[in-house]
């Protein structure tokens, strides 16, 4: 049935010669092809395959990977509400439950109608500003019980989001302190004009001078990325911006590209004229997609300025050009090797590495991949030199870092810091009180506990890509840790088993713990799985994943130990429940026929 020849649709005829049938666009062309019924139907699938030229197990392979794009029905309404822990602490369990009450629908399901669908999706990058949502894939932060009525009645109407209040899809920065970066006011193409000026290898000299180091997590030197792939084989080399900004907790790139672009854009030119590349590309998430049409008049107005295009400030030779890609809702994504394989239109599977990016990543050509928050901050060095960069700072981290701050705090909000700065400082600036713990660098970070709150944000200290989750005294850490957990075991994308079959257990340990049926020995098992997932992942999500249940448990026992049924006796399930049907059948239910509780029992 799937290869049976599909009807004409002068819609998608458009959306494949929108992107020229270049295979490698197929995930943009999935996505715009998705519009059109605001799902993807098998003969839509099979008409792309064709007009690919690709197998159409290919095709579908792709569509069934990413989290936001369907090839089965939902609603013409796509509500999405946001789910990292810090938006369940602003209530947004109840909010949902408020929507489908009012909607009369079940969580996860359409409406038998086809009017709307309301489930959960990972981090929207809106902590700052939660609970938050998305609907058809635009934002909406601040959401209240008041709100969410409105919301239902719109739905309800029918009413086109064009024509809801304005004020839903308004996106606050939320900036707070700024630095050198986002006290920056700079004229577009003066860093450039600055970096010509001194000849790519002057440029590189500032670069390495100023120890920039990577903004997007692992921290590598910059200047030795760019200069691995300027030296590698191969002309047509590339720049990618990372803007898929997954880790739960983080939304600083959304603010550099919602107000920087210019910057931001400028360091993917500054990147572009230190390796020789002609061909730029930024990844922006799915979750990000109300910020494209923004995004795309900046890279319009910069080509209209010369700083685009041919001959970019009159330097020949010099010819470079930004597309921005859309991902769809899959944080491994985020990861550069799995980043570049969904640019070449395939599903975000990590490569196995070496060979790294640099010498042979899109397309097989060298592919200098780098942060948001990174680019933007070769401005500076460009600007004002790479010794007066590495000035500020400490030793091994130069330069300032945005903090992306939320959960228990006044002020929650971005925060531009330089390296260096101590736990306790931060706290006292955006007004946390009471605080029990900080998870820094999101769910694959680290949870400092308030005995910790003297260590630094620095590589040598506390690394960090800019994620700081606060939690007061009356958190439960246990349960921080478990939607973390959650988060990794949805987020796998299954191909190593370590991995997929690994958060799953430690998934399946957590929830036995939650729902009282965890013994001492579980938590001996979680020891393991830690070792087996750190050792044998393929990619840093798997190794990452027990980071949390493991910080946690060494710091928060208690949290754990109230929850074990018995620090001895393992019980895999409830054996009292299962006894239900045999004491319905004896018609016994006196206290003799159920089983003795740890606490009950003598010893
Ligand atoms: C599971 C996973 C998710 C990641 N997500 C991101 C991300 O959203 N943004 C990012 O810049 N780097 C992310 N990274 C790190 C990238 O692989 C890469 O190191 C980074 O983009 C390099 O840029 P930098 O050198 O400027 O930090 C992720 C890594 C892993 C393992
Ligand atoms: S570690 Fe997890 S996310 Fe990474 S490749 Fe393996 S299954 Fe995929």
């Amino acid at each position: 049935m799937t290869n049976a020849p599909s009807p004409a649709s002068p819609e998608l005829d458009d959306v494949l010669a929108r992107h020229d049938h270049d295979p490698t666009r197929l995930l943009q062309i999935l996505i715009d092809a998705q519009e059109i019924a605001g799902w993807l139907p098998a003969p839509t699938l099979t008409r792309i395959a064709a007009g690919l030229a690709l197998p159409r197990a290919r095709v579908e392979g792709v569509a069934g990977f990413y989290s936001f794009l369907y090839t089965r029905p939902v609603g013409r309404y796509r509500v999405l509400f946001s789910d990292n822990i810090t938006d369940r602490m602003l209530g947004n369990a109840g909010l949902l439950d408020a929507l489908c009450r009012k909607l009369w629908l079940e969580p996860g399901k359409t409406s038998e109608d086809g009017l709307v669908s309301v489930t959960t999706t990972s981090c929207t990058g809106l902590c700052d500003q939660g609970p938050a949502m998305l609907v058809n894939g635009r934002a909406i932060g601040q959401l209240t019980h008041r709100r969410i009525n409105e919301i239902a009645e719109l739905i309800r109407q029918q009413r086109p989001l064009d024509l809801w209040p304005a004020e839903y899809f308004r996106i606050d920065d939320n900036i707070r302190r700024t630095d050198a970066l986002l006290g920056l006011d700079m004229a577009p193409g003066a860093a450039l004009g600055a970096a010509i000026a001194r000849g790519r290898d002057g440029w590189l000299d500032e670069m390495r001078a100023s120890k920039l180091r990577g903004r997007g997590g692992a921290g590598f030197a910059t200047a030795v990325k760019w200069e691995s792939a300027r030296n590698a084989a191969g002309s047509a080399k590339v720049v990618v911006c990372n803007a898929d900004e997954g880790e739960p907790g983080t939304f600083k790139d959304r603010v550099l590209l919602n107000r920087y672009a210019d910057l931001v854009f400028e360091g993917m030119s500054l990147a572009a004229w230190a390796i020789g590349a002609s061909e730029g590309f930024l990844y922006l998430r799915g979750e990000y997609r109300y910020l494209r049409p923004q995004l795309e008049a900046v890279l319009a107005r910069r080509r209209a300025a010369g700083l685009l295009g041919t001959a970019i400030l009159g330097e020949t030779g010099f010819d470079f050009d930004i597309r921005i890609h859309l991902g769809a809702g899959a944080y491994v994504c985020g990861e550069e090797s799995a980043l570049i394989e969904s640019l070449e239109g395939k599903r975000g599977t990590p490569r196995i590495r070496p060979p790294f990016p640099v010498t042979k990543g899109y397309l097989g050509r060298p592919t200098a991949v780098n942060n948001v928050e990174t680019h933007a901050k070769t401005c500076l060095i460009a600007l004002h030199g790479g010794a007066a960069f590495a000035a500020t700072g400490t030793a091994q981290s130069t330069g300032t870092k945005l903090l992306s701050i939320s959960g228990d705090c006044a002020a929650p909000g971005i925060y531009e810091y330089p390296f260096g700065v101590p736990i306790t400082r931060i706290l006292e600036d955006c007004g946390a009180s009471d605080t029990q713990a900080v998870q820094v660098g999101g769910a694959a970070g680290v949870c400092l506990a308030s005995y910790e709150f003297q260590r630094h944000i620095a590589y040598e200290d506390v690394p960090t890509a800019g994620a700081f989750m606060i939690f007061d005294g009356t958190r439960d850490l246990f349960e921080v840790a478990r939607a973390f957990v959650h988060f990794f075991a949805h987020e796998s994308c299954g191909f190593c088993t370590p991995c997929r079959v690994g958060t799953s257990l430690l998934k399946g340990f957590m929830d036995k713990l939650a729902d009282g049926h965890g013994a001492k020995a579980d938590l001996n098992d979680i020891d393991w799985l830690d070792r087996l997932l750190k050792n044998a992942s393929h990619c840093g999500l798997g190794s990452a994943a027990p980071n949390p249940v493991i910080d946690t448990l060494q710091k928060f026992r208690p949290a754990y130990e109230r929850r074990l049924v018995s620090l001895d006796f393992k019980p895999a399930f409830d054996l009292d429940a299962a006894l239900a049907e045999a004491r319905q059948l004896t018609r016994r239910d006196d206290p003799g026929a159920h089983l003795k509780t740890h606490e009950e029992s003598p010893e």
